[in-house]
């Protein structure tokens, strides 16, 4: 088995890792090699770019860039490699995320960022593209992400609801 990571996982501070240590778990989860280190765009930009330019070699097949605020991480990661990258906005400011999911939505035609859902949701959904991205030419993989939906669907079908408090 590989260990070289197949998923990279990046943010812009470590103050974002409480929020993507869900991606790196759910990765974690599937057996996906993953990798994560802290690469700011304003603040290391230096660093973002080895990091980013370097990424297909290094056997990288995606990377998930986490970061709130204006959040031009995932965009210019995007920028600098053409392995997809997945964005996952941060709530980590006054607007609570709204800033950094229209930062990375939006970007203009050409540079496309994958982007998620604000927060832990986001995390965990973006590594599960990735490994549903991975499935697509393993099977071992592909099964597992069944097996997990069935999980996921047989948890939800079985569950009850508490009763009624009693009527005094
Ligand atoms: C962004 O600014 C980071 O992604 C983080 O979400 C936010 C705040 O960063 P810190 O001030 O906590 O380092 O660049």
């Amino acid at each position: 088995m590989t260990h070289t990571p197949l998923v990279g996982i990046i943010m812009g501070s470590a103050s974002d890792w409480p929020i993507m240590e869900h991606a790196a778990r759910t990765l974690r989860d599937f057996g996906i090699p993953w990798e994560a280190q802290v690469a700011s765009a304003h603040r290391s930009l230096d660093k973002l770019s080895g990091y980013a330019s370097t990424a297909r070699e290094r056997g990288l097949k995606c990377i998930i860039a986490g970061a709130g605020a204006a959040a031009h991480l995932a965009g210019v990661a995007a920028a600098i490699t053409d392995i997809p990258i997945l964005g996952v906005p941060i709530d980590s400011t006054a607007l609570k995320g709204m800033d950094a999911l229209l930062a990375m939505v939006q970007m203009p035609g050409g540079i496309p960022v994958a982007t998620f859902a604000i927060g832990k949701a986001g995390a965990v959904n973006a590594a599960l593209f990735a490994v549903a991205m991975l499935a697509n030419d393993d099977p071992q993989m592909a099964e597992k992400l069944a097996a997990f939906r069935k999980k996921q669907s047989a948890k939800v079908k079985a569950t009850e609801l508490p009763p009624l408090d009693p009527v005094d």
